[in-house]
């Protein structure tokens, strides 16, 4: 399956399928211009569990450097490490960087491509459930001890592929925290979608096919929103639907804490809350969603590890935080987002009706 992603800096393609890595490579390599080296950057985990079946089935020579996994990977220091592993190897501006891993690997490699001589060309291999949102759309970062993704561009990889054989060695809690991506593309765009989603017995274990199919949808409505907006001025902020208070939570609870998704499952259900206010969403569904990422083990318990005191510093510190005011994405209903200012009085409002609400389904 192909899926174009048609931005106003850069179109692409993102390939997807099982066991796919060595034929798309291959076309890929027919089409853009001859490169003189192959970089790959991957992290410790990935290497462990796929760096053989990589090294197999990728049809050209290739230098690799394997770094540490996880929030690690966008550190300054290993930024710097990744810039000397290209100079040492004699990289050029025809050079070619592969990001094999999940949404660490991609947006430090994205930055370090978009950054190395002024930008060379890269391309995404995901191998997260979660990347098939983070490795799409041009935006890459590295963290600063002050915050996360505050150093980073938006850089457009030559393609994206996706190889579903990957996700085979993923552990439970990052097929969860994958998930919820999906599920915040379903919230935004489609409702019979989420409807379906709703119904899976348990999020964690979907059938690679049908694995395959909800990765495309996520896919096909993160593609639409980029083409129309590749640098957020407008309708990509909808993507940051259950973002502002997960990104919150995510940093309260230390980096690595909670899982990003987790971490945006949380947030999502605060911004249906929110939802009711402006929206049209009923209390019966937001009741409902919280339900199913209770059975589906998200960990929402965390909202009552860190007063509502400790998320304020962290909401103000947002980057959606525009003019000194708290933006929200928000649903008129399932698949029609909205963004909406809301004053820190309400925020601290919501909150504590959030956590009464925990209390009553979570028994
Ligand atoms: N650029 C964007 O648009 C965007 C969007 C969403 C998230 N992000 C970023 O993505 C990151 C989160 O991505 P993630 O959840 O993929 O995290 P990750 O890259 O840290 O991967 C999660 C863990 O799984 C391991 N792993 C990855 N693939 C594996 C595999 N196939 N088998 C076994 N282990 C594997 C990793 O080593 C790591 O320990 C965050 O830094 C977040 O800021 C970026
Ligand atoms: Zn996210």
């Amino acid at each position: 399956m192909r899926i174009p992603v048609n931005t106003a800096s850069h179109q692409y393609e993102v390939v997807i399928g099982n066991n796919i890595l060595t034929s798309a490579i291959a076309s890929l390599y027919e089409e853009l211009p001859k490169a003189d080296k192959t970089i790959v950057f991957t992290d410790k985990n990935v290497w462990e569990a796929q760096g053989n079946y990589f090294s197999e089935n990728f049809p050209y020579p290739f230098e690799v450097l394997v770094m540490p996994a996880g929030e690690e990977c966008k550190s300054f220091e290993n930024f710097k490490e990744a810039h000397s592993f290209l100079i040492e190897q004699k990289c050029t501006r025809k050079s070619l960087l592969m990001a094999f891993g999940g949404g660490a690997v991609g947006d430090l490699s994205g930055f370090v491509a978009a950054t190395y001589m002024r930008g060379i060309p890269f391309v995404q291999i995901p191998t997260t459930i979660l990347a098939h949102d983070s490795a799409v759309g041009g935006k890459t970062a590295i963290n600063h001890p002050q915050g996360k993704n505050l150093i980073g561009a938006f850089y457009q990889p030559e393609a994206v592929i996706y190889d579903i054989h990957f996700l085979g060695s993923l552990s439970e809690r990052e097929i969860r925290s994958g998930m919820a991506e999906v599920i915040k593309h379903a919230m935004i765009s489609n409702e019979i979608w989420l409807q379906e989603l709703l119904t899976i017995p348990s999020i964690t274990n979907i059938s690679n096919e049908q694995l395959a199919t909800y990765l495309k949808s996520g896919i096909e409505v993160k593609a639409k929103i980029v083409a129309e907006d590749e640098t957020e001025q407008s309708v990509r902020k909808y993507l940051n639907f259950g973002h502002t208070y997960g990104h919150a939570i995510e940093a309260a609870a230390g980096y690595g804490g909670l899982a990003h998704g987790e971490a945006v499952v949380i947030g999502m259900i605060y911004a249906l809350i929110l939802s009711e206010r402006y929206g049209k969403v009923t209390r019966t569904f937001t009741k409902t969603f919280l339900q199913f990422a209770y059975d589906n083990g998200y960990p929402l318990e965390a909202v009552s590890n860190y007063p509502f005191e400790t998320l304020e510093a962290f909401l103000v510190k947002d980057k959606k935080v525009e003019y000194g005011e708290l933006q929200f994405v928000l649903l008129h209903t399932i698949g029609e987002p909205f963004v909406q200012t809301i004053e820190l009085s309400e925020c601290r409002e919501v909150d504590l009706e959030y956590r009464a609400l925990l209390m009553e389904v979570c028994k």
